[in-house]
């Protein structure tokens, strides 16, 4: 959470810190602050509320100095507020010093600096930093690069996670940056070079990146970067070229990038499926190098993620179940890391995460390493952390996803857990061959038929208007509709702040059913042929109770009772989330712009959730 840029170069530096932080937003956006270094002086902005509201200070536009780092904030230690927006100096004003992350220990260095004299004006872990390098940097007898040396011994004290933007007043000539557990890319050109929390920030400037790794230290010039591990010496780093175009993280004439990304599923599920599946040949994984061998070898599959990316592992799960035979779990990152899982070498650990900085996801990861089992990151960003951590690394191929509701990267995570689940199912022979073709025809057929669904939007959006001031909805399926209907849960909360939750229909006689009352809005999932008649008895018990139904379904129901049906084309139970789920992020959609929010940035929440 929080959003960080940086820029030093022969560029005005404020208004590319400015578009840095307005695409960085959906990090946090209660406060935004830049820091600049003119006429010799750090001079800071910062203020409550979000980026636009920084704009609006005239004295922005009187600023030409080169050099500079801002910040967007997603408040944790102190309330939102223009004292704890960053950028943070320290108390002679000579460092400034923006971050993401929490620092854990804080208080204790918080103490030890007070016993030394230092004055804290903000409530939040943050200042400890700039106080704690300028103590080191004036205190400690340094050879060499005294500023690099004295960042590096403020930040061996800090326990936590961090991507920290360092700059001063006593040299002016650099952006000294270092990570741990939080995000943060360098985009390099000729004379000029960029630092963000993530690509997009900093795309339509640079395709040229520098990612760092934990611990490593980057002194940023404005013509070339040096790297440094946490002893300091000196390495090279090779560029990495990203494909994504500056465009496909705009908005392109969509009203939300929501929206846009929900339009843009066809094409995510396309490129994600690439040349790993093809009619009439073996899924192709082989370039992620899990041998045959190991695949014999593993008796236990773990699934491990947070929120949508944990819904996507549901739906995998029944994949990887059906096709391979190997029992597989799905676990949420937070839980799991703190449960003391059973795993050894047979054990394959998959996480899944669109970002591939979600600090539980990775704490997860890095236990499994840990224990014995071998480990596969499914991504959404190449060079991502988990990626870096994991033993073998896949990518969804969705393209970039601003909104903070997720909606494409959900449903190329599951294409590509499916896919891989065919991959394991040739290499062990675990399942009938014609059975595999069927299924793969059915993914390839996907776009088209996701194409048919966005078609019912105006249906959708009708029934959004019957429904947006309600205070409570329920969904319901069985299967892979139950996992589907989490989802659609989650995005109906996060959007619409309407209370939701999901049940498994066969579950709702066993309590729930208490809470439905006449005009409650119950939404059901109905595409597997083997379960429909069971759910369509689940939903009649609630229709006979006074709810007011939507029905997601690709059979054929002819019961009238519903007061609206949407249908979707029929495809292979496995992967029918990737199409019922697209009404209910719809749903969720024109439900939140009913309502007049702002769809995507909702309250309380950040796209990548760094923290624990
Ligand atoms: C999705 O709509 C949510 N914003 C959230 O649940 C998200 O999926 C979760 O935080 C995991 O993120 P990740 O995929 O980047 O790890």
């Amino acid at each position: 959470m929080c959003g960080i840029v940086g820029y030093i170069g022969d560029k005005k530096a404020t208004p590319i810190l400015i578009n840095g932080l307005l695409s960085l937003e959906y990090r946090g956006y209660d406060s935004a602050g830049i820091a600049v270094i003119q006429n010799n002086e750090i001079c800071t902005f910062k203020d409550k509320g979000r980026v636009a509201n920084l704009q609006k200070a005239p004295e922005l536009n009187n600023l030409t100095s080169n050099i500079g780092i801002a910040h967007t904030r997603w408040a944790t230690h102190g309330k939102p507020s223009k004292e704890n927006s960053h950028p943070h100096l320290d108390n002679s004003n000579n460092f400034a010093v923006v971050h993401n992350g929490i620092i854990e220990n804080y208080n204790e260095l918080k103490e030890f600096l007070s016993s030394k004299g230092y004055k804290f004006l903000s409530e939040t872990d943050t200042e400890v930093i700039p106080n704690l390098i300028h103590y080191y940097y004036t205190n400690e007898i340094f050879e060499g690069d005294k500023f690099l040396q004295a960042v590096k011994v403020a930040t061996n004290k800090l326990k936590g996670s961090y991507a920290i933007e360092v700059i001063s007043k006593l040299h002016p000539d650099r952006i000294i940056v270092v990570r741990k557990d939080s995000p943060l890319v360098i985009g390099t050109k000729a004379t000029e070079n960029f630092i963000a929390s993530d690509i997009p920030a900093i795309l339509s400037y640079t395709k040229d990146f520098y990612l760092l790794d934990d611990y490593e230290y980057a002194v940023v010039y404005k013509d070339h970067v040096q790297f440094f591990d946490n002893t300091l010496s000196e390495h090279s780093k090779p560029v990495k070229n990203i494909e994504w175009d500056a465009t496909s993280a705009e908005k392109n004439g969509y009203e939300d990038y929501m929206l846009k990304e929900i339009y843009e599923q066809p094409n995510a599920i396309l490129e994600t499926i690439g040349t790993r599946l093809k009619l009439g040949e073996n899924c192709c994984f082989d370039d992620i190098g899990i041998t045959k061998e190991y695949l014999q070898k593993i008796n236990k599959i773990y699934i491990v993620a947070c929120g949508t990316a944990m819904h996507a592992g549901l739906v995998g799960k029944v994949a990887l179940e059906k096709l391979t035979h190997i029992p597989t779990e799905v676990d949420i990152a937070s839980e799991f890391r703190y449960r003391d899982p059973i795993l050894n070498e047979k054990t394959l650990c998959i996480f899944i995460s669109q970002s591939g900085e979600t600090a539980d996801t990775i704490a997860a990861l890095k236990l499994s390493k840990s224990k014995g089992a071998k480990t596969l990151a499914i991504s959404n960003v190449v060079g991502s952390s988990i990626t870096r951590e994991a033993d073998y690394s896949i990518y969804t191929h969705a393209g970039p996803e601003i909104a903070v509701a997720s909606t494409k990267a959900y449903t190329s995570q599951i294409v590509l857990l499916i896919i891989l689940a065919i991959y394991f199912a040739e290499n062990l022979q675990s399942t009938n061959s014609s059975v595999l073709n069927n299924l793969k025809n059915d993914i390839l057929d996907l776009p088209t038929k996701l194409e048919t669904v966005l078609t019912e939007t105006e249906n959708i959006k009708d029934f959004a208007k019957k429904v947006y001031n309600e205070t409570d909805m329920y969904f319901l399926g069985r299967g892979t509709d139950y996992a589907v209907s989490m989802e659609g849960s989650l995005k109906l909360k996060e959007i619409s702040y309407i209370h939701s939750e999901s049940y498994a229909a066969g579950e709702l006689k066993h309590g729930p059913i208490a809470l439905i009352e006449n005009g409650v809005t119950v939404i059901g999932i109905l595409t597997n042929p083997d379960l429909v008649e069971k759910t369509i008895s689940n939903i009649q018990e609630v229709v006979s109770r006074g709810a007011k139904t939507l029905i997601i379904t690709n059979q054929n129901i002819t019961n009238n009772n519903f007061d609206f049906v949407i249908d979707i084309p029929e495809t292979n139970n496995l992967i029918s989330p990737i199409l019922s789920i697209v009404p209910l992020q719809l749903l969720a959609y024109y439900i939140s712009k009913y309502k007049g929010l702002d769809v995507d940035k909702p309250r309380n929440l950040a796209k990548s959730v760094t923290v624990e």
